[in-house]
């Protein structure tokens, strides 16, 4: 359209540029919709498979050294704090905990499942035991703490 008078020209431009501000927020709106649509949500990660989890712990578990781990597990870190042998009243103490994990929580693998304990430890409480673990050891541990520790566990 040709707009003949100065009023129409404003005008028609008014409109377009109303239209081009539309558009652009409908854009950036739908792009922040999809990007978080894509981001894990808790629940989610809760129903992560042994395939994601085992993805993530292979990884850790390549050069993994869990003499240094079990020196993490009693020495640096305070896990036996809590997971004490004979004090099974905090925590469950590491007795078995390679062969309880390969069952705990199918179809977890037991390393994945041990990782989840420690990263996660909220989405599977182990039965009798209250929702105590910290919540930080991701970040507090980093990944080669995380991977001997992992190693280590594994061999209870
Ligand atoms: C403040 C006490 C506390 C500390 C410190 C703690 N835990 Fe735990 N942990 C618990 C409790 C309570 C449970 C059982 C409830 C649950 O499943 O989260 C548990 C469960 C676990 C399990 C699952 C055990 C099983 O038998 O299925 C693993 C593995 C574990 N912890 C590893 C660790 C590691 C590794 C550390 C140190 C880096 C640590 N925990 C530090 C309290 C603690």
């Amino acid at each position: 359209m040709t707009p003949e008078k100065p009023e129409q020209f404003v005008a028609a431009w008014i409109v377009y540029l109303t239209v081009a501000l539309v558009l652009f927020f409908a854009i950036v709106f739908l792009a922040t919709f999809i990007i978080a649509s894509q981001q894990p949500q808790a629940e989610t990660i809760a129903n992560l498979t042994a395939e994601t989890y085992m993805d993530t712990v292979t990884v850790l578990l390549e050069n993994a050294n869990p003499q240094r781990g079990e020196t993490l597990v009693t020495r640096d870190y305070e896990c036996y704090a809590c997971h004490v042998q004979g004090a099974d009243n905090i925590a469950p103490n590491y007795v078995g905990l390679a062969e309880r994990a390969a069952t705990a929580r199918p179809p977890l693998t037991a390393a994945a499942y041990i990782y989840e304990s420690i990263v996660h430890p909220s989405f599977h409480l182990v039965e009798g035991y209250p929702d105590a673990m910290p919540k930080n050891y991701e970040t507090r541990l980093g990944e080669r703490d995380l991977g001997d520790i992992l190693a280590y566990l594994l061999t209870q």
